[in-house]
């Protein structure tokens, strides 16, 4: 079933596997389609996704740092040469995602959704409108509507909208804005072209809404022209880590790690709120597809999601940055030569720093995933071993690095606690051959092997296994790959907790 086509109003997905739209932060803040943006979302297309949701880019000129635009005729030719690089490289459809965001400042200060007038609203209708008849002149094959996480049309949906009139208060005056944006999009694009939404179907905080809302929303949206709908969760400002001077950051929180859940959340861990969206669609008689997402990052649990009935779509945003090729490999069996995305949210760092939003795992200055059609696995030469050593509450490995025919592309580091078995725990970029786990708790025995991977994903023989326990009390328990500051050390592993 997620090899089998989707059709989406005008727009055929040839499979059941969607991009979800994720911020690159390669355009500068010109907002202008450049090299890099091009670059990044052919491979996307090229690894045979069925559909590439191009990340955020706004439909107005408010100040923001580096952000992808559609706020006038001037971005038009770049986002001509983005449809058309995406569509020479594969077969997928894509839609842009289109947002609205209010204002923030290194203060704290957020603007909230009760200062806007009703010409302010007026004009985020119309903004919507005229970006949305750009993506379609542009030559995307839809357009998908962000209404999800800190934004401006999810705070309207959000139960912490603080408005008194007719925008705020009960459901039906909170998705007034948004289903006014859909209306007007749909009638500014006409009938034959998909429009797509994404909004949140928990947000994941104190007083926020979750699926009860979710699941009216959806079926309010479907009947209001809505033709395939994306959901996501949390993301919000509510709960946002606050750092002085820094703007906040809506992905710091609890709700922030439900957004893009981490190694310590269980795979598929969001996946009730689509299946119980996609159960109110169902029930009113709406057929709309719905696209699920988070921490889907394994061929079994993708046809899980679709036979379940937990979504028609599968969204993968880290794995497929991870390793653009999953939706060829899988297709032809190559399971196997997938190089898994760990959850250690170094791209999720790097991004909530304003940062280039690589996959830590690609080799440095490639700024991309490598190609390679390879079938020759790597290799330990003779006598290499793995050594491992416990200090000031850290386990240390080191080992020699394998050899390939082509280039040694990294090293899955796998790791058992106590007398458990090994899983796939970090991956480490192939010039490294070291890898320091700050995550071990003193007095517990940690048992370590490592196994090389080429260009195309081939996996050498695993090597020895080592074990090491550091002393009672030495160890820190802190997490390696998640936090704000961007250091060096950071940037060659991604450390997560994957069974091998
Ligand atoms: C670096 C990064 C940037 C993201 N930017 C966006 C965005 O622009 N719009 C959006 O709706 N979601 C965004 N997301 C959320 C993803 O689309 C996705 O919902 C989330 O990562 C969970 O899916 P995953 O577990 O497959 O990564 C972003 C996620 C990451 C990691
Ligand atoms: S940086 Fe880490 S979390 Fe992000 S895509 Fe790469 S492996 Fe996955």
């Amino acid at each position: 079933m997620l090899f089998s086509p989707l059709t989406i109003r005008t727009a055929t997905l040839p499979n059941r596997i969607v991009l979800p739209a994720m911020v690159t932060r390669l355009s500068g803040e010109d907002g202008r389609v450049n090299d890099d943006v091009r670059a990044r979302y052919a491979r996307f297309a090229k690894g045979g996704a069925g559909l590439v949701v191009v990340e955020a880019m706004a439909v107005h000129s408010a100040k923001s740092g580096p952000l992808l635009r559609i706020s006038g005729d001037e971005f038009l030719p770049g986002l001509k040469d983005l449809a058309g690089a995406c569509h020479d490289a594969g077969p997928g459809a894509v839609f842009p995602q289109i947002i609205h965001f209010l204002k923030i400042s290194r203060s704290g200060w957020r603007q909230t959704v009760d200062t806007l007038s009703l010409e302010d609203l007026d004009a985020i209708v119309e903004a919507y409108g005229a970006a949305a008849a750009r993506a379609r002149t542009a030559g995307f094959d839809g357009v998908e509507l962000h209404m999800a996480h800190a934004y401006t049309l999810s705070s309207f949906l959000s139960r912490m909208n603080p408005r008194r009139d007719a925008y705020g208060g009960s459901l039906e005056n909170r998705m007034r804005l948004p289903v006014r944006v859909l209306e007007r999009v749909r009638s500014v694009v006409g009938h034959d072209f998909p429009v797509g939404v994404r909004f949140v179907g928990d947000e994941c905080i104190r007083g926020g809404y979750s699926t009860p809302d979710a699941r009216v929303m959806a079926v309010r949206l479907a009947r209001a022209g809505a033709d395939v709908i994306s959901l996501s969760a949390g993301g919000k400002f509510e709960d946002a880590r606050v750092i002085e001077g820094e703007p906040l950051y809506p992905y710091t929180g609890y709700s922030g790690d439900r957004c893009m859940p981490g190694a310590a959340y269980a795979d598929g861990t969001n996946l009730p709120i689509p299946e119980a969206v996609r159960a109110a669609l169902r029930e009113s008689g709406l057929e709309t597809p719905v696209v699920a997402a988070g921490k889907i990052g394994t061929r079994a649990l993708a046809d899980a999601v679709l036979a379940k009935g937990q979504g028609d779509l599968v969204g993968m945003a880290r794995a497929l940055l991870a390793d653009p090729d999953l939706p060829r490999k899988w297709r032809d069996n190559r399971e196997d030569t997938v190089v898994r995305c760990v959850y250690g949210n170094v791209c999720k760092t790097l991004d909530e720093n304003f940062r280039r939003v690589d996959c830590t795992l690609w080799p440095k200055k490639l700024g991309q995933a490598p190609e390679s059609d390879d079938v020759e696995a790597p290799t330990w030469p003779v006598g290499a071993g793995l050594s491992c050593s416990a200090e000031k509450g850290r386990v240390l490995l080191r080992w020699q690095p394998a050899a390939d025919n082509q280039a040694v592309y990294g090293y899955e580091v796998l790791r058992a606690e106590g007398d458990g078995i090994l899983v796939h725990y970090a991956s480490v970029r192939g010039v490294s051959q070291r890898f320091e786990d700050a995550r071990v708790a003193g007095g517990v025995p940690y048992r370590y092997a490592v196994r090389p991977y080429d260009l195309a994903g081939n996996r050498g023989p695993m090597s020895a296994t080592v074990s090491a326990t550091v002393r009672d009390g030495d160890g820190d328990g802190q997490p390696a790959g998640d936090a704000r500051a961007v250091d060096a050390a950071l940037l060659d592993a991604c450390t997560g907790d994957r069974r091998a």
